[in-house]
């Protein structure tokens, strides 16, 4: 079996999940090759499917949806039924229905869809909130999903899993937009890796608003620490997300 692992993570959290997930689900035998979309439209490529080929699609939930660049990249391939896991991978809030976005889209595209996952990873904006996920609880517990799904693959069980979520989705929430501080240097780490163009080498301070979709990768990639959204901004978001944050959510596997 070829195993290919689509993702979109800006931070890394996403990433995390789905190689652990990746890892319990491919023997020794499997070829297993990863394609990252948050990265600049140049950089970014797309695998062919075969209906013998099983795929893992792990995105983030913003706002309750799944970032739309991240859906447009993968609106670029077919699944010709190549089976599918999708995962939302969430900062211990709530994925509402960034899962079933998934799902549907995944299996509008022909891929036959046979699990879907929400997953825990840190916040990539209030980084206090699921500090430090996924840790080595989720890893087992998204092993055993991986196992369980491994068995499913291999009893030919093509059953799709019944999504939570609601349609139509939520609508889609847009920002906050990190920027720079005075300790930027210009060296162009944050322009260099941004999945959708927003920031201008000439001008790093600043970012298109039009075109940045908050994904806090030039946070991540900012080698000075010298990128981020605003003290204030921070503290207003934590403070609106603190309740649905305050318990630990565990990962949950429908399939
Ligand atoms: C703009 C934005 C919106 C987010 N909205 C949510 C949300 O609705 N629910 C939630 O639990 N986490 C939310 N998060 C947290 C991310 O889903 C989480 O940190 C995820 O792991 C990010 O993926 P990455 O680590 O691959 O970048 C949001 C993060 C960002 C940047």
């Amino acid at each position: 079996m070829n195993l290919k692992l689509i993702l979109f993570s800006p931070t890394g959290g996403t990433r995390r999940v789905g190689e652990a997930l990746a890892d319990a689900i491919r023997t020794e035998s499997d070829n297993c090759e990863t394609f990252e979309l948050c990265a600049s439209a140049e950089a970014v490529r797309l695998p062919t499917f075969t209906a013998n080929d099983m795929t893992i699609i792990a995105m983030p939930v913003f706002a309750g949806r799944v970032p739309s660049l991240a859906i447009e990249r993968l609106r670029q391939t077919e699944g010709n039924n190549a089976r599918c896991a999708v995962v939302a991978v969430y900062g211990n809030r709530a994925y509402d229905d960034a899962l079933i976005e998934m799902h549907d889209v995944a299996a509008s595209l022909g891929f036959r869809v046979i699990a879907a996952i929400g997953a825990v990873a840190e916040h990539s904006i209030v980084r206090a909130y699921g500090h430090g996920r996924p840790d080595a609880d989720d890893i087992r517990e998204l092993q055993s999903f991986g196992r369980h799904i491994a068995k499913k693959i291999a009893n030919g069980d093509d059953t799709p899993p019944s999504t939570p979520g609601n349609r139509p989705y939520r609508k889609p929430v847009y920002g906050p937009y990190p920027k720079a501080n005075r300790r930027c240097d210009a060296c162009g780490a944050c322009a260099n890796g941004c999945p959708a163009g927003a920031i201008d080498k000439d001008n790093i301070k600043t970012v298109d608003k039009q075109k940045c979709i908050s994904c806090m990768k030039c946070v991540a990639a900012c080698p000075k620490g010298a990128r981020g959204v605003g003290s204030l901004l921070r503290f207003i978001i934590a403070r609106k997300i603190r309740k649905g944050c305050a318990t630990r959510k565990r990962s949950e596997l429908f399939a």
